[in-house]
């Protein structure tokens, strides 16, 4: 029997904020797996980590749509000796339209990674993630505080991260497990691109960079925060909905995202 070592699970490690995670992570020395579909990507950031005399990080390139991949995942982790202490939530994805008028098909496989990908991972190394006294730091967003017409089905499974997160945070505190929902507003990453939301749809100043987001999310989890909302302006934004009657909140949504 190997001896078990501790690790950081990140999946969608190959760009964004993924990969931004996986460098604050390491350069707090942290032993890591990166997930994500892109091989190349995952090796190029191993490498990268590796450079800086950091530990030398597994790579599972594996698409986390395919059913059984949580499964591969687990049993990688077993026959590698390694049992996680943190696990980190970060591939999604969204699609800027009508959701009457979106591919049926791709919704729903962005309800299957959001959502259920995220639940399962969450949910699946609980023991482990007690026994290092680590924690969940799932990636939701500032959508997770309003309805979004125009992306409805991207901001509804980034309504329940953010929920499913603070029910986990309250459930497993006296296990001393943290767990934290990450709510960034706009990122420069390929999201948007991915999306369809054009490049100039957010002015500059709105923009944040995946680093900061990272080291704030980071942060936020090991201070055992429930919630990080990087930013005061996305602050101010997730407070919006308990200020304004829904109606006017789904006007204003709809409305910026016509504006896309
Ligand atoms: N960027 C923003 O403005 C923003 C704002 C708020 C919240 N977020 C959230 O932040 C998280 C990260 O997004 P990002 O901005 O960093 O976007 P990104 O640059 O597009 O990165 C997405 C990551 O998810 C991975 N991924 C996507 N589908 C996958 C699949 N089927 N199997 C395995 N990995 C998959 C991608 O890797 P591969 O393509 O290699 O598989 C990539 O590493 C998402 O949950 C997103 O909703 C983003």
């Amino acid at each position: 029997m190997p001896d078990i070592k501790p690790v950081t699970l990140i999946t969608g490690a190959s760009a964004g904020i993924g990969a931004a995670l996986a460098d604050v992570f390491a350069d707090h020395g942290h032993e890591l797996v990166l997930v994500a579909r892109r091989a190349p990507q995952l090796k190029l950031l191993a490498d990268a980590i590796a450079d800086r005399g950091r530990a030398r990080s597994l790579v599972l390139a594996l698409d986390l749509g395919r059913s059984d991949a949580t499964l591969r995942i687990a049993d990688e982790l077993r026959d590698s000796g390694l049992s996680p202490q943190f696990v980190v939530n970060n591939a999604g994805f969204g699609l800027l339209g009508q959701a009457a008028s979106l591919d049926r098909a791709e919704q729903i496989a962005m309800i299957d990674l959001n959502v259920r990908v995220l639940t399962d991972l969450s949910l699946r190394f609980i023991d482990s993630l007690a026994r290092h006294r680590g924690g969940i730091l799932n990636v939701a967003s500032v959508a997770s505080f309003m309805p979004g017409p125009g992306m409805a089905v991207y901001y509804a499974t980034k309504a329940y991260v953010r929920s499913f997160s603070e029910a986990l945070h309250h459930e497993l505190k006296p296990k001393g497990v943290r767990v934290t929902a990450l709510c960034p507003g706009p990122v420069e990453t390929e999201f948007m691109a991915r999306a369809g939301v054009p490049d100039d749809h957010f002015p500059r100043f709105l923009m944040r960079s995946a680093a900061r987001v990272a080291r704030e999310g980071y942060d936020g989890m090991m201070r055992g925060k429930r919630v990080v909302v990087p930013g005061s302006d996305n602050k101010a934004a997730a407070l919006l909905p308990s200020l304004l009657p829904r109606g006017l909140m789904l006007s204003i949504v709809g409305r910026l995202s016509k504006m896309r």
